[in-house]
């Protein structure tokens, strides 16, 4: 049987999220958003190439929300992107009123169905979804720490001049400033990275994968990254879908875990079919599990002042 999976927002982090989860045939796609034209121009767009790309698999452009019935996953692109100098907490209520008007029409139409969140600030806009939807904590996701994750390996391999696919990391916290990257854990073919480079040249590499979006929205002048958000969004897709058990530091909901309670933050997970299957409590030092929570005071501290329900 074929899935379904919805995007919503037709941007270009959704519209490239589409384009993504057709080519690789893992599921029919329903692209949705408000501006009138602009998904089903999309949508017609993408499956010309079908012929090309040997696409299999259908995509819909759309208005309606009711197309979003039957989905397994709906992904919520939907929102603003930052401007230069704007963090993404400053993004908050705007992009507040907008997830929790889509989110309630997933509930609506698309009840049973996995929620990832890849508008900004990704887990303040993933916690405020969980609570509107009122589904199981294990539905409602965030994208977050696989993008930064992606973005630390990147960095890393260039520097090292090695295959990026050689290089393992995890980044933990909020997508935001206030990401951890936990260097104990990251490693080149599992030899810890610090036998290849400079503690200093690592902490540059850190701080250049915080600053990693705001980087590309500072060249780009006018909005955000998307080809990287959107790998990063599908690879959740595909490891729901496939029900492939990938471990992934993503948004999730703790509740104790890591001693932090009530919110969204990124921590590694078991990603399968019926979405967060298990939360992974790694050994911290007390060094990074203050970091942790701090990243995590953050996300509470803006959602509280968001008032948005
Ligand atoms: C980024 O980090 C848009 O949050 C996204 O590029």
């Amino acid at each position: 049987m074929k899935h379904k999976v919805s995007v919503v927002g037709a941007g270009f982090v959704g519209t490239m999220a589409a384009q993504r989860i057709a080519e690789k045939n893992l599921a029919d796609v329903v692209l949705v958003d408000i501006i009138e034209g602009i998904p089903q121009g999309k949508a017609l767009d993408m499956v010309q190439s079908s012929a090309l790309e040997e696409i299999d698999v259908t995509i819909k452009g759309t208005n309606e929300f009711s197309h979003m019935e039957g989905s397994d996953i709906v992904v919520v692109t939907a929102g603003f992107p930052r401007t230069p100098g704007m963090t993404r907490e400053e993004l908050s209520l705007k992009n507040g009123t907008v997830v929790k008007s889509v989110v309630e029409k997933i509930k609506e139409y698309a009840p049973a169905c996995i929620i990832i969140i890849v508008t900004n600030p990704l887990d303040v806009m993933t916690h405020l979804a969980w609570k509107v939807s009122g589904f199981e904590s294990s539905r409602v996701i965030g994208m977050g720490g696989v993008l930064d994750t992606a973005r630390y390996k990147y960095f890393l391999a260039e520097e090292l001049n090695v295959s990026v696919k050689d290089i393992e990391a995890l980044v933990l916290g909020s997508h935001g400033d206030t990401m951890v990257p936990i260097d104990r854990y990251t490693t080149l073919k599992g030899i810890p990275v610090s036998q290849f480079i400079t503690k200093e040249k690592l902490d540059s590499i850190i701080e250049r994968t915080k600053g990693g979006g705001a980087e590309i929205v500072k060249l780009l002048k006018s909005g955000s990254a998307w080809h990287a958000p959107s790998s990063s969004a599908v690879i959740m897709v595909e490891a729901i879908l496939h029900d492939s058990k990938r471990i992934l530091p993503v948004s999730a909901y703790l509740n104790g875990e890591y001693g932090i309670t009530d919110t969204h933050i990124g921590v590694p997970v078991k990603l399968g079919a019926s979405g967060v299957e298990e939360i992974f409590e790694i050994t911290l030092t007390d060094t990074e599990l203050t970091a942790l929570k701090r990243s995590a005071d953050i996300v509470k501290e803006t959602f509280d002042n968001l008032k948005i329900l």
